[in-house]
């Protein structure tokens, strides 16, 4: 990481690689434990021309979600385009998901 001496070092932390902007955002590797930190205060978009894969021990996710732009899949079954067996069709909507 390069810094100049004009400007105090962002972290004090040998382990720690920062880069902290004026608005509070940062982007932080942490040598020792592996971690990576992002803090955003704005939109963070990905702009992938390709396929964007995650792979990760577990995903957690704090907020609502939305999907546009076609089919979602869990392990090969359709969001969109499953079916439920044993229901007898009827002019009634089913109840929430128990
Ligand atoms: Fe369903």
């Amino acid at each position: 990481m390069l810094y100049t001496e004009s400007l105090d070092a962002p972290a004090d932390d040998p382990d720690l690689d920062l880069i902290r902007f004026d608005n509070g955002a940062l982007l932080s590797h942490d040598i020792a434990t592996g971690a990576m930190h992002i803090t955003c205060k704005g939109d963070l978009t990905l702009d992938v021309a390709g396929t964007l894969t995650q792979k990760a021990s577990a995903h957690i996710v704090e907020g609502p979600v939305t999907q546009t732009g076609g089919d979602m899949t869990s392990d090969g079954i359709s969001a969109q385009q499953h079916t439920h067996h044993g229901i007898i069709p009827g002019p009634a909507s089913t109840g929430v998901p128990q």
